[in-house]
């Protein structure tokens, strides 16, 4: 059992406080991704469970035990970073065993461990090499080898694979995913890529500021986002968003009115909203409906991006709004040219413009 639990945990830098009091619960074997803007605190919060950063007020504990003041290398973790750092100089058998020889564990305990790490890794046939003579996808490979070495209860990612080019960030998300199952391990990832806390994560906590804005599951978050902040965080392209009044909150929708006098229904709660209130109506690029003869919002193309099995279209409204749509399949849509768009009002969501929070959703399109 591998449980990691934050509690109010805090960080100051002298009278800098980059961490506000944490509240996190990490399950045993659970794939927990921490995303969110440049400077927001994942590093920091990382470092600190790994025990590499002093905890500056709070609890954190693993397995139900506190482990504040005890060293990294009492907390049963190992942590892969985005440079690799392996000592040129050892060969990559060397560099797997190396941790290990310093705590003195047994020699056919060791040879055990590399070679199990190296197969599970594939990269038995490069043991007797040094790392500059390895590829980076195989350099990660071996620092990633280096870490399952240690056979800890809870592996830390730091942005393990911005270094690497896009092919082969695929490949070896796939590999990271494959090795959780594999040893069923708590594993906490810290990344900037969308699609990588999408694809791997069981939970992804966002940050902003050193605060948490919303912790789930990645359809939890992409469907139900807390605030404004969530909404345009979590999906890519990103949420669109156009500024609103509330026209009026009777029946089953919740009608506003944009700047340029156009109406949206939005299937939201009406709860809490007056007429007349400022609001941000969000709507993903995939929920936007282009309709040329039809009513709707007129929009001028500003570009089209064909890639063939889909297309995404940017454009302008008439009061510098911009959205991104997307549409499946090819399109005949040309640059400057003029359209109409429909929000579908069961994909829309509403944001008080006064504290961003979202307005609850009364259709989820999506399944949960
Ligand atoms: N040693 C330090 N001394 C003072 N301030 C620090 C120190 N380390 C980090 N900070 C500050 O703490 C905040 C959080 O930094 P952190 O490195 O955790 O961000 P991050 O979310 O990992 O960002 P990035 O995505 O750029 O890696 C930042 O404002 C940063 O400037
Ligand atoms: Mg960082």
């Amino acid at each position: 059992m591998a449980v990691v639990e934050l509690e109010g945990l805090v960080k100051d830098y002298g009278d800098v406080r980059a961490i506000h009091g944490v509240d996190l619960r990490i399950e045993d074997g659970e794939f927990c991704v921490f995303v969110g803007p440049s400077g927001c605190g994942k590093s920091t919060l990382l470092r600190m469970i790994a025990g590499l950063e002093e905890i500056s007020g709070g609890e954190l504990r693993i397995e139900g035990e506190r482990v504040n003041e005890q060293r990294a290398s009492e907390r049963g973790l190992a942590m892969v970073f985005q440079t690799y750092a392996l000592y040129p100089h050892m060969t990559v058998r060397q560099n797997l065993a190396f941790g290990l020889e310093n705590i003195k564990t047994p020699k056919a305990e060791i040879e055990r461990r590399v070679g199990e790490a190296a197969r599970m890794l594939q990269i038995e046939d490069y043991l007797e090499r040094r790392p500059k003579q390895l590829s980076g996808g195989q350099r990660q490979r071996v620092a990633i080898g280096r870490a399952v070495v240690r056979e800890p209860s809870v592996f830390l990612f730091d942005e393990p694979l911005s270094n690497l080019d896009a092919e082969l960030r695929v490949t070896m998300r796939g590999e990271i995913a494959g090795l959780h199952r594999r040893l069923g391990n708590t594993m906490i990832y810290v990344t900037h890529d969308q699609i990588e806390a999408m694809t791997m994560a069981d939970k992804i906590v966002v940050l902003r500021a050193g605060v948490i804005e919303q912790a789930g599951t990645p359809l939890e978050l992409y469907n139900m986002p807390r605030n404004e902040f969530v909404a345009g965080f979590i999906g890519s392209p990103r949420m669109n968003f156009v500024d609103a009044v509330i026209d009026s909150t009777a029946g089953d929708f919740v009608t506003v009115r944009d700047a340029s006098g156009n109406r949206h229904k939005t299937a939201v709660d009406a709860h809490g909203l007056s007429e007349g209130e400022e609001v941000r109506l969000g709507i993903r690029p995939d929920h936007i409906v282009v309709d040329s003869e039809g009513s709707g919002l007129s929009v001028t193309v500003g570009s089209v991006e064909q890639l063939g099995g889909e297309s995404y279209i940017y454009c302008e409204a008439a009061e510098g709004t911009f959205l991104t749509v997307h549409l499946d399949g090819q399109t005949k849509i040309r640059r400057g040219d003029e359209a109409r768009v429909v929000f579908r009002p069961e994909f829309t969501h509403l944001f008080r413009k006064s504290d961003g929070l979202a307005q609850r959703r009364l259709v989820v399109g999506e399944a949960v």
